[in-house]
């Protein structure tokens, strides 16, 4: 089991150690759209509850339609999971490659999935003098020993996304290289404008973009998630391979229908729109913190002068925020924020106010 500091939204033991009841605690470390379940996804699920009863479809036909449907293509190019953690560990085990070039910080699981297959890796550390973008230097990194190379666009817990023209030539030279291409876009459904790479995969069986159900659509205790790729030759062998049923049958419920609701949608993006900028001006005054911009539903600062934890000292205030000292490349001056809903934004500033003025 992945240890708990590893991740955000570990509210149970975090209130534990500071003796507090975890209902009172909000928790800013997991980054869930704070609209909650989309109604449509609730109601199906407790009017269809008895679908428990029965074992899901094996081949899970509606689901893969769905997910095709949306992204305009076909069916056997995509894969669902049990959450998107599940498709990376799959995607590991079945490609099962010798090195992989990963750039960090990014998410931990990359890492954890790799190393289980025995994967020697090289890491390619984000800078922080180029406030931790992604740059062309990358391309430079990549070379024909590699089989394969992660990215995470927007990356977790940096917030940023490289431009369009840097990912497309991140392509071509994975391509040109022989090197297998894992685009992690779980929090792209947050920028609305933002166009997938999935739309290039026809011509580039060598690109796999996986993305994750749990966060645009706050359903992160159902678990589920889809991998893209027109590189038929793995997703067969995983699909024929795997275990049967590992997508719920609730889950894959909630996957049918869940692009339908384009009310649930809108209102996401304007809830963002308006608390991105919230909580980004309100953050910038702050003189001890230094704001990186952001560009889906979390944000990303650096504590210029810390003289303690500023997890901690907030915790004190029955608010979790994300300590990013376990990841690569970065420290415990730096920290990560979901964007939650209005009334919670306004107490994490109202939190900070007290805690920095004591600082
Ligand atoms: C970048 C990134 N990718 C994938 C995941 C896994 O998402 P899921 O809940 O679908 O397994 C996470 C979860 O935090 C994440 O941050």
């Amino acid at each position: 089991m992945a240890k708990s500091g590893q991740h955000g939204g570990n509210v149970l033991q975090m209130a534990e150690q500071f003796d507090l009841d975890p209902t009172k605690v909000i928790d800013f470390s997991a980054n869930i759209n704070p609209l909650g379940i989309p109604p449509q996804v609730r109601d199906a699920i407790v009017s269809q509850l008895d679908c428990l009863q029965h074992y899901p479809d094996i081949e899970y036909l509606k689901l893969h339609q769905s997910l095709a449907t949306h992204h305009d293509c076909p069916a056997h190019w995509v894969l669902p999971g049990n959450g998107a953690t599940e498709l990376i560990f799959l995607w590991a085990q079945y490609v099962k490659p010798k090195t992989a070039l990963l750039i960090e910080p990014s998410f931990a699981e990359y890492r954890r999935a790799l190393s289980r297959v025995g994967c020697a890796i090289d890491n390619y550390v984000l800078r922080e003098e180029d406030g931790f973008a992604v740059t062309e230097r990358v391309l430079d990194a990549l070379h024909g020993e590699l089989d394969c190379l992660f990215i995470c666009t927007p990356n977790n817990p940096t917030g940023l996304m490289p431009d369009r023209e840097l990912l497309s030539a991140i392509v071509d030279r994975c391509r040109q290289l022989n090197i297998r291409l894992f685009v992690d876009e779980s929090f792209i459904d947050f920028m609305p404008n933002q166009p997938s790479l999935s739309q290039c995969l026809a011509d580039n069986p060598h690109l796999y973009v996986l993305r994750s159900l749990t966060k645009f659509y706050a359903l992160p205790g159902l678990r589920l998630g889809y991998l893209l790729s027109a590189d038929q030759t793995l997703l067969a062998e995983i699909r024929d391979e795997r275990e049967p049923w590992t997508i719920n049958a609730l889950a894959a419920l909630a996957g049918e229908i869940l692009f339908e609701d384009d009310t649930y949608c809108q209102a996401t993006y304007q809830w963002l729109a308006q608390e991105q900028k919230y909580l980004q001006t309100e953050l910038a005054r702050f003189k001890p913190l230094q704001l990186f911009a952001p560009s889906a539903n979390y944000l990303f600062f650096k504590h210029l002068n810390p003289t303690s934890s500023l997890q901690h000292d907030l915790m004190r205030h029955g608010i979790l925020i994300r300590s990013c000292a376990n990841y690569i490349g970065l420290s415990d001056a730096f920290y990560r924020v979901a964007i939650k809903s209005h009334a919670d934004n306004q107490r994490l500033i109202h939190a900070l106010q007290k805690v920095l003025s004591h600082g």
